[in-house]
């Protein structure tokens, strides 16, 4: 492959890279447009485990899944309530369109390619949308972008969105997660809402906690040993912030997650809308972006004394 090639095409997968750099690239899967690999320099960013399934078989355990039109179970509401966990986005091929320019790839998702078995469970089975996801790779940062547009010609629909984001760090023991301090969040585990009074949050058990309506000027940031190693950056239609981490007990229990300590090596940081639905008229568009950013300065934006 020649250096000034800046993009590779599989059956199953599209590779871009930096142009004249083959050591920084971004790898995404066609099944669920899913981010398996962010390589800077040579040095990968992004956690997949080795038991990820690629082949199309499940949603892949790792990278950016991407999750449309429900975060997590929803029972409560019918036109969610038969859809699996994170909906169907993760679970059916998208379309490569091409590159938008140099920079970025394009892939779109509607109801004729999406999964059918997990799709007719999304209220009536009759729902028309369009997806339209762009991957930008540049030196040190990678964008994500999503467009939803409803294509129904009568009716809304509702829908969640979050870029399910597994960061890699070297030891979650000595990882830290920034500028969250004094915000509210719902605690998974515990069914609770609670304010976070922790300065920065520190890994040391199972973590399932949604920060809600972040201000989009607050970067969250991984750090490691005193160094920023992830910098998340989200634009205002992804005002919800999910940390995870599934420790020993849950990593046990996922068949796809190895080698089991693995949860050692990983952060999920996910920018979302989930604590509310977005409601889109016939015909209505909604956008939302995040940046993944490495090698940063650490930015305190929040009060920690
Ligand atoms: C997170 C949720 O977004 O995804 C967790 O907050 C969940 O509750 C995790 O366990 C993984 O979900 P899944 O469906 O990929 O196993």
């Amino acid at each position: 492959m020649e250096d000034s090639q800046i993009v590779e095409q599989t059956s199953d997968s599209v590779t871009l890279y930096v142009a004249n750099d083959h050591s920084t690239s971004v790898k995404i899967l066609k099944y669920g447009a899913t981010v398996i690999s962010w390589k800077v320099k040579g040095k990968e960013q992004l956690f997949l485990s080795e038991g990820a399934k690629t082949d199309g078989s499940k949603p892949v355990r790792g990278g950016i899944p991407l999750v449309f039109p429900v975060f997590g179970k929803c029972e409560q509401k019918p036109e969610f309530a038969k859809l699996p966990q994170h909906g169907f986005a993760r679970n059916s091929t998208w379309d490569f369109l091409g590159l938008v320019d140099e920079h970025t790839a394009q892939f779109a998702l509607s109801e004729e390619d999406a999964n059918p078995e997990i799709y007719s469970k999304w209220g009536s089975g009759d729902n028309k949308f369009c997806l339209f996801f762009n991957v930008k790779l540049d030196e040190k940062t990678l964008t994500t972008s999503i467009e939803v547009e409803n294509c129904n010609t009568e009716k809304p629909f509702e829908f969640n969105w979050l870029f399910h984001t597994y960061l890699r760090t070297p030891d979650i023991e000595d990882t830290l997660v920034s500028n969250l301090t004094n915000e509210v969040c719902y605690d998974q585990l515990l069914k609770q809402h609670y304010e976070e009074k922790s300065p920065a949050l520190q890994f040391h058990q199972e973590i399932d906690r949604i920060y809600k309506s972040i201000p989009k000027d607050r970067k969250i940031q991984v750090l490691y040993l005193g160094k920023a190693i992830h910098t998340i950056v989200r634009d205002e239609n992804l005002p919800d912030v999910v940390v995870w981490n599934p420790w020993i007990e849950k990593a046990d229990t996922m068949s796809d997650f190895q080698p089991k300590d693995a949860y050692k090596q990983m952060v999920c940081i996910e920018a979302g809308k989930v604590a509310e639905f977005v409601k889109l008229e016939k015909h209505q568009k909604w956008k939302a972006s995040q940046v993944l950013a490495i090698d940063e300065d650490i930015h305190l934006q929040s009060q920690i004394f």
